[in-house]
């Protein structure tokens, strides 16, 4: 079976968050199932640097203001990529959302639109000899593709969108309509039409055959006006073709047993190598080099979504017991400039980087002891996975994602050896605080700490459990014949 997924980010080519890493890892995963998918993204500078065994395989002239092509080729990770080719809409360099100004660029409905049309000349047959039985949508910037192929009149393939974060819906004037090729019968709240302006994600959400979002808890969340951040009534309305898969990660990639950007290599049953991370973790940090301190560590886009603010308030809490803590992530501007401060007046105790870095990203999952997530929402989140694949016990808000990865360490869980990390609700200060708590308690006892870490690295992250829902997604999707 074809899938042609339709994206705005894919790693290594292209990445802001988990949506890159996903859609990087998924298609590989499903074609360990015999899935033929290739991913269509937009070229922005660099993409087809990246991009090996290039074949130009359309062009189209004129696409939404200038000409364009589409070239396949190969990810440095083996995922195949139809790279959208606008140098009108792609060829800016930095974040592919937002200008120098720190704005989003004024045409981004023209740069997410004529990434949903391709897919729709795609998933119509164009390229002639791969023509997909699905196109599955990812996030707002795809979601006129389920648009444009329910209101074309050929035969179309079946469609699938993903909603990794519904924080961002892609709203645009109506006066986009036209530009956008959206016939004027779409502009009803029945079609593209959000509160008297086109929505992206709505639009998908309201054409697509099936919908999916990254963890089951978050498919119940978003169907409730404290998550659905609007769209809960159109959820509810379509619950029953919204199901919710968990991320998985790449195992390769992310293992301790392997991995070159980490100082020393250790696995479950070996765990020994996780202490000279720790050691090089908090020299490289400034951090004093001290095996018995718990080290606390948060890898993390900075923004209100990831309640780091709680983190900061609680930091009294975590000093007083006795923790460090690495920092690693960049965003708002409070947010770093609370987490410098914290650095700045408690050298030795709190350190890290504000920025953006992989390879100290892997340190630190290898050398911490506890990573922390205390999100106000969270779709899947996928460093809690790497923490757990590393040993590193997340802590974790009860929300989302996190709830359906995280086993709480209570009585219940610990008597069982089923236990994987921290939880914590409601999120606020005080119960975050309850939880450093919790972590103290625990890593004072050596033995149950153990235990709990190499349950924690020895629970099944990988790609394949969620591989296997997607094909029984795509397979219920279209007829027997085509599969
Ligand atoms: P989101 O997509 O909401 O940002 P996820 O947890 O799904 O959250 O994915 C975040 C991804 O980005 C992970 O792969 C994480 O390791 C990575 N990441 C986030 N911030 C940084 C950073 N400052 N440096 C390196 N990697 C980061
Ligand atoms: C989004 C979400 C995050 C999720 C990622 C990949 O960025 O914020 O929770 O893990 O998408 O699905």
């Amino acid at each position: 079976m074809r899938v042609l997924f339709v994206a705005s980010e894919l790693y290594p080519l292209v990445k802001t968050g988990g949506l890159a890493d996903v859609c990087g890892a998924l298609p590989l995963a499903l074609a360990q199932q015999r899935f033929d998918v290739r991913a269509l993204i937009p070229a922005y500078p660099g993409v087809l640097d990246g991009l090996r065994a290039q074949v130009t395989r359309l062009r189209m002239d004129p696409l939404f203001g200038g000409a364009v092509r589409v070239v396949a080729g190969l990810s440095e990770t083996g995922t195949q990529v139809f790279a959208l080719d606008a140098p009108h809409l792609f060829a800016r360099k930095g974040n592919p959302y937002v200008g120098p100004d720190g704005r989003d660029w004024p045409d981004n409905h023209l740069r997410f639109g004529a990434l949903s049309w391709m897919a729709r000349e795609i998933g119509l047959g164009r390229l002639g000899d791969w023509r997909p039985d699905i196109v599955h949508a990812h996030d707002w910037q795809a979601g006129l593709a389920p648009a444009y192929l329910a209101l074309s009149r050929d035969r179309r393939p079946a469609t699938v969108i993903t909603i990794h974060n519904i924080a961002f819906q892609g709203l645009f004037p109506a006066d986009t309509l036209t530009p956008l090729r959206l016939p004027q019968s779409a502009f009803t709240p029945e079609g593209v039409e959000y509160h008297g302006k086109v929505g992206f994600l709505k639009a998908g959400l309201h054409y697509a055959d099936q919908i999916t979002t990254v963890s089951p808890t978050y498919a119940r969340e978003i169907q409730t006006p404290e998550f659905g951040e609007g769209l809960d009534g159109l959820l509810r309305h379509r619950a029953r073709q919204l199901t919710g898969i968990v991320n998985g990660i790449d195992a390769g990639k992310c293992n301790p047993a392997a991995d070159a950007s980490i100082a020393a290599r250790y696995t479950a049953t070996k765990p020994e190598g996780k202490g000279a991370n720790k050691a090089a973790l908090q020299s490289r940090l400034g951090l004093q080099v001290n095996a018995a301190a718990p080290l606390f560590c948060v890898i993390s886009r900075m923004s209100a979504q990831k309640g780091l603010d709680l983190l900061l308030a609680n930091l009294p809490t975590l000093l007083a017991g006795g923790g460090q803590l690495a920092v690693l992530g960049n965003g708002d501007a409070n947010l770093e400039t609370g987490f410098r401060n914290a650095m700045t007046a408690n050298p030795g105790r709190i350190g890290g980087v504000i920025g953006y870095d992989e390879p100290l990203a892997h340190l630190m999952q290898a050398g911490a002891d506890v990573i922390v997530v205390p999100s106000r929402f969270e779709p899947c989140g996928l460093t809690q996975l790497y923490g757990l694949r590393y040993g590193t016990l997340p802590l974790v808000a009860r929300l989302g994602g996190l709830a359906d990865t995280v086993i709480d360490a209570n009585e219940a869980a610990m008597h069982d050896g089923v236990a994987t990390g921290f939880q914590f609700a409601p999120v606020t200060t005080e119960a975050l605080g309850n939880a450093f708590t919790r972590v103290f308690e625990l890593y004072a006892r050596k033995d149950a700490w153990r235990q709990v870490v190499h349950r924690a690295m020895t629970r099944k992250v990988g790609w394949q459990e969620p591989a296997e829902k997607y094909a029984a997604l795509y397979r219920s999707l279209v007829p027997p014949e085509a599969v």
